[in-house]
């Protein structure tokens, strides 16, 4: 998070009294953004980080209150393990030279995903970024790693079943989620035009609306994601109601 003050213009039409809660976003397309220049794939994920720092900052900047990146899934060490250690490599370094300003700006950093199964650095990294920023309130900036929607909903159930407890309600069961202190997102972004789920956030995206976009994550600027949550401003949102008149 470079926290600039390089003011982003806002685009007219962008209400900024009607902006999603809780955005998700699923980068993809760091791969091919590399092989596209004709760089190894690493140097993808390095530009794609480069681009949550810049994405992160102008969420930031716009008042939005919580954002989720989905930087790493249960189905990403598949992926050779140098391209993997890569990855955590960049992540590390961002939660690095960030964990300063996060105190500074308010950013409260959460983590949803099996972090224990992390590299004992980026655990320990983790962790102290979520101790260090627990009081922060201004933004909530929720890192999904070695994250599936699948073993977390696994995981909630195992531990109901644990307890013994019967569940009366979908709120008793939100308590068992990575994300139970969160919002459920309004907004799914996924980029590089492929328009599918992958594992994220299941449960909780029961009413979110959606946006796809061909552009490739690194190239996904500020100028875009104003023109998505515009988009999402002019749907009508019912959650299995009808609308108001
Ligand atoms: C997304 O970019 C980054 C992660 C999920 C870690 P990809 O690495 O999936 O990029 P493509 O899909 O190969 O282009
Ligand atoms: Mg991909």
């Amino acid at each position: 998070m470079s926290f600039s003050n390089n003011k982003v213009k806002i685009n007219r039409k962008l209400d900024l009294s009607r902006l999603p809660v809780h955005i998700g976003i699923i980068l993809d397309g760091n791969g091919r953004w590399a092989t596209r220049k004709g760089l190894p794939r690493n140097m993808g994920h390095k530009a794609g980080c480069e681009n949550v720092k810049r994405i992160v900052q102008h969420i930031y900047d716009l008042g939005i209150k919580c954002a989720t990146f989905f930087m790493f899934s249960t189905e990403n060490w598949k992926r050779p393990k140098e391209e993997v250690d890569g990855i955590f490599n960049i992540v590390r370094e961002y939660l690095g030279e960030s964990a300063e300003q996060f105190v500074e700006k308010g950013v409260k950093i959460s983590t949803m995903g099996d972090i224990t199964k992390l590299p004992d650095d980026l655990f320990n990294k983790l962790v102290e970024c979520v101790a260090k920023t627990a009081k922060c309130s201004k933004f909530n900036l929720n890192l999904a790693i070695n994250y599936g929607g699948r073993d977390e909903i696994i995981r909630a159930v195992n531990q109901i079943v644990e307890n013994g407890q019967k569940l009366n309600n979908i709120d008793e069961f939100k308590q068992y989620l990575y994300s139970k202190d969160l919002p459920d997102p309004d907004f799914i972004i996924r980029t590089s035009g492929e328009m599918r789920i992958s594992n994220f956030m299941l449960y909780q995206m029961a009413y979110s609306e959606f946006y796809f976009t061909p552009t490739l994550w690194p190239d996904f600027s500020e100028k875009e994601l104003q023109k998505a949550l515009i988009n999402f401003q002019n749907r009508k949102r019912r959650f299995g109601g009808l609308n108001k008149s």
